[in-house]
């Protein structure tokens, strides 16, 4: 009895082995999976939810109730966050292989907690009850978002006093003021302890932004003067289309633009001049469509992952063209801003971001167009861009890197994110309470 069982026993163990040996190496380590992912129901359209995936902080230097949370909005309108998440600042990403995550060693939760929301509701995994629900301007994305905010601090007990930095790209530039505004103007005593909002790339402010096409191409050597006027002319349609409320048509006018410019310049992709081939952002879509990440992450298998929702973007058609400066504007008297900008993105680049910048009307303008634009070094000592900040302003351009900056400079995107959240350095700003907490913590830790 004793032998066969030590017979067994063994036989067991060995077979245990053998299979645990020849099976492939899981498509998510461990160390990959998020803390948490899942479905926040969004109140005011029922049977909708946003999806969101979240990673607690890495290495936090502060109690984790008092540990900053980032919260990511993708672009589009009607792309996922799960291209951040995979493809840009999140802690694991596919780069060039959609079965392969590699550890991103410039991941945005290092010392902060990163929750990112496929928003608004129909993008990505989330779920739109009916096509009427997905928001049609910026009003009711912020109401979709703060619902979907709210109800993450109510299941996350810990997580209410947490400082909350709303960050996001591109057409995020304005999900990002337009969250803001709402939470700044009508919640400021609920749930979300906002304490700044960054944009990357972003389009806030339309025409002021698509102006600076056809000099910019021009005085970059991209066309030439015959070109330049084409471009000019082909602005002056979409601006025309604003002025006169024609909306849909202004945005179409707009892609018009951009098709020009890209069918003059033979670029690869105008989201980076430098690159020979668009962002892989399709390794994201394939990864996300495998069965196992699906099970990981804890979405149906049934659902198919697409990047951008053509259902959303036709919803907000008619919002693109309109601007949210006003926004930003308000938010500036409140609270601290980061606007940074890859230099390489010939879409919503640097150029862009200093025509609009200069049309705020804020308190603090002349003092922030008169302060200085220091260098940026990276650790190497080697250029990483330029700052320029005064009062609750802070601007970026960063160098080498295109319309996903985290994406082309991971390390140097987070020392910026990180610098500008504990006012350190280069980026430090306000000196608000809490701000000097951190900052004292976190040099007492480093
Ligand atoms: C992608 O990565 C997987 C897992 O490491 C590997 O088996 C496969 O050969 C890779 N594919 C390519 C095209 O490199
Ligand atoms: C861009 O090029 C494509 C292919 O040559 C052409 O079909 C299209 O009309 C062009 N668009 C613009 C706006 O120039
Ligand atoms: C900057 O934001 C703070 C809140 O962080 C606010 O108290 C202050 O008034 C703002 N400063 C300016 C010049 O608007």
């Amino acid at each position: 009895m004793k032998h066969v069982s030590t017979v067994f026993f063994f036989l067991s163990t060995l077979l245990l082995t053998v299979s645990v040996n020849s099976l492939p190496p899981p498509l998510f380590p461990d160390e990959a999976l998020p803390t948490k992912s899942g479905y926040l129901p969004v109140k005011p359209a029922p049977g909708s939810s946003m999806f969101y995936t979240y990673y607690e902080a890495q290495n936090p230097i502060t109690p984790l109730p008092n540990t900053p949370l980032l919260v990511w909005l993708q672009g589009g309108p009607g792309c996922s966050s799960m291209i951040g998440n995979f493809h840009e600042l999140g802690p694991w990403r596919v780069l060039s292989n959609a079965t392969k995550l590699e550890p991103n060693p410039g991941a945005w939760n290092r010392l902060f907690g990163l929750l990112f929301l496929d928003n608004p509701i129909g993008v990505g995994f989330s779920i739109a009850a009916s096509k009427q629900d997905i928001p049609k301007n910026q009003r009711q994305v912020a109401e979709q978002l703060y619902a979907a905010l709210a109800e993450f601090m109510d299941q996350n007990p810990g997580f209410q006093n947490r400082p909350v930095y709303i960050t996001g790209e591109s057409y995020a530039g304005k999900y990002v003021p337009a969250i803001g505004y709402y939470i700044l103007k009508e919640k400021n005593n609920g749930k979300v302890n906002l304490m700044g909002l960054a944009i990357g790339n972003g389009l806030t402010d339309p025409v002021n932004q698509i102006r600076t096409h056809a000099v910019n191409a021009y005085y970059s050597g991209l066309v030439n003067a015959k070109q330049r006027e084409e471009l000019e002319r082909g602005q002056e349609v979409a601006i025309a289309l604003v002025k006169a409320q024609r909306w849909r048509e202004a945005t179409e006018a707009r892609t018009k633009l951009l098709t020009l410019l890209r069918n003059m310049t033979g670029l690869a992709t105008l989201y980076n001049q430098a690159r020979m081939i668009p962002y892989r952002t399709d390794l994201v879509v394939d990864l996300m469509n495998l069965r196992e990440a699906k099970k990981v992450l804890g979405v149906s298998e049934t659902v198919r992952f697409e990047e951008c929702s053509d259902d959303v973007d036709e919803a907000l058609r008619e919002d693109v063209m309109k601007s949210v400066k006003f926004m930003v504007e308000y938010a500036l008297e409140r609270t601290n801003v980061l606007l940074y900008y890859g230099m390489l993105d010939l879409r919503d680049g640097v150029v862009s971001a200093e025509e609009w910048m200069e049309t705020m009307e804020w308190s603090g303008l002349g003092a922030f167009l008169n302060a200085e634009r220091k260098v940026w070094k990276d650790g190497d000592g080697d250029l990483a861009g330029y700052v320029q900040r005064w009062g609750n302003l802070t601007h970026v351009a960063v160098s080498g890197a295109g319309h996903l900056v985290p994406t082309d400079k991971a390390v140097n995107s987070r020392d910026m994110i990180e610098g500008w959240v504990l006012g350190k350095g280069l980026f430090g700003g306000g000196g608000d309470v809490v701000k000097q907490k951190l900052r004292s913590s976190f040099l007492a830790s480093s």
